[in-house]
């Protein structure tokens, strides 16, 4: 095949997570006999160092040319200051909406190799993880309205107590006369859901359970946002098609407690964008580090062998960027997920898989992973051990 691909590093150890991704795409596009192109463009930090907004034409014309893409991770102190619509964050944002990639997979697995790094007791995963988190990845708060507002009326439901609850920010004079005589500044996320992005979100749940364990857990907060209270409705209808799924809802502060005590019973769980968010951080933890959590972002009604963008479910890790310490695992994992998933060259996949077993199996470990007294490999030495098992 003749596959061309953007490779976007972004900011932080992105650069350097990329480089091992790229190293071990093109090892396995020589063993399988594949012709790749690779063509880099900037985003995030990088892009408004250079352009002055982290999503330029030149990128979303690159992406858009290409059969999938390669991200890296965006973000850094040196941009937080910017209003949100500048921020690195907004490329990353700009780039899942523009390609309604709204199918976020992101698999969870603990590794027989990595079972020291978990930091669960043994009985909690004697059963293993093999988690599949399909967030939904184009909506919610994420890309709700959002704004600052000075009217002391809006922003808070009437069914709520009016006052009380902020009374510590009340000034005197206001409390004297009333509310209404002293402006107060409100921000508001909106939290939206249309029965079509739950829908679709839900069949590519559906379906991907059906290529697993058959189980689908859905989590929401329904005991009190209307939109999750849709957002059941829906899934539950779509439920009516999959008879041979079994289907449980999950309140998600419930969930985020039963993913530490059964993490061996969860199969495939689909969630909203904010709490996908949240829940996969937490799900990284439990399978040794977040170092480790690839993602697939796919769009075109969720069907497979699609444009997908592929990234690793971390961030850019300013901290410990440039130090040849980044782990590469995620990157690499996500390169993976393109040849599935992108590509539908299941081999290919498969091959990068095992070669990161083998990594691993062979003792090899950067220092997120690593066990007290362990020597940590560096990002480019663990990337060369990988590669060579390809
Ligand atoms: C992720 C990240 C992003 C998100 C940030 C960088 C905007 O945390 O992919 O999980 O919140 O979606
Ligand atoms: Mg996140």
């Amino acid at each position: 095949m003749n596959l061309h691909i953007a490779v976007l590093p972004g900011d932080g150890i992105g650069p350097e997570v990329t480089a091992g991704a790229v190293q071990v795409i093109n090892a396995v596009a020589q063993r399988f006999d594949h012709s790749v192109t690779f063509t880099q463009a900037d985003v995030g930090g990088a892009s408004i160092d250079r352009y002055g907004t982290p999503l330029s034409q030149e990128c979303l014309t690159i992406c858009e040319k290409a059969d999938s893409i390669i991200l890296g991770a965006v973000g850094g102190s040196k941009w937080d200051s910017l209003p949100g619509e500048l921020r690195p964050e907004a490329g990353l944002l700009g780039l899942r909406k523009h390609f309604e990639l709204y199918a976020n997979l992101r698999p969870v697995l603990l590794f027989d190799e990595l079972r020291a790094a978990c930091p669960l007791k043994p009985e909690f995963v004697k059963n293993g993880i093999d988690i599949m988190i399909v967030r939904e990845l184009t909506g919610g708060m994420y890309f709700g309205k959002r704004g600052r507002i000075d009217t002391p009326d809006v922003g808070r439901s009437e069914s709520e107590p009016e006052s009380e609850s902020r009374s510590g920010s009340r000034s005197e004079s206001e409390s004297e006369s009333g509310s209404g005589s002293t402006k107060e500044t409100y921000a508001f996320d909106t939290e939206a859901y249309s029965a079509l992005e739950i829908r679709r979100i839900a069949i590519t749940a559906f379906e991907a359970a059906r290529l697993r364990k058959r189980r689908l857990t859905n989590v929401d907060k329904a005991n009190v946002l209307e939109s999750s209270r849709l957002w059941r409705e829906i899934i539950n209808s779509v439920k009516d098609s999959y008879p041979d799924v079994s289907l449980e809802h999950l309140y998600v502060d419930n969930a985020s407690m039963q993913l530490i005590k059964r993490p061996s019973s969860f199969d495939v769980i689909v969630t909203s964008n904010m709490f996908g968010d949240i829940l996969s951080d937490e799900a990284s933890q439990i399978v040794g580090s977040i170092g480790v959590l690839p993602s697939a972002s796919l769009g075109a009604k969720g069907k497979l062998f699609t444009f997908g963008m592929y990234e690793p479910a971390h961030g850019s890790a300013p901290d410990i960027a440039g130090k040849d310490i980044a782990n590469p695992i995620a990157a690499i994992l996500s390169a993976a997920m393109m040849f599935r998933y992108s590509f539908g060259l299941q081999d290919e996949a498969s091959a990068i898989e095992s070669a990161v077993k083998r990594a691993l199996a062979a003792g090899f470990r950067t220092a997120d992973i690593a066990l007290q007294g362990e020597n940590p490999v560096g990002t480019t030495d663990m990337t060369a051990t990988i590669t060579s098992f390809i």
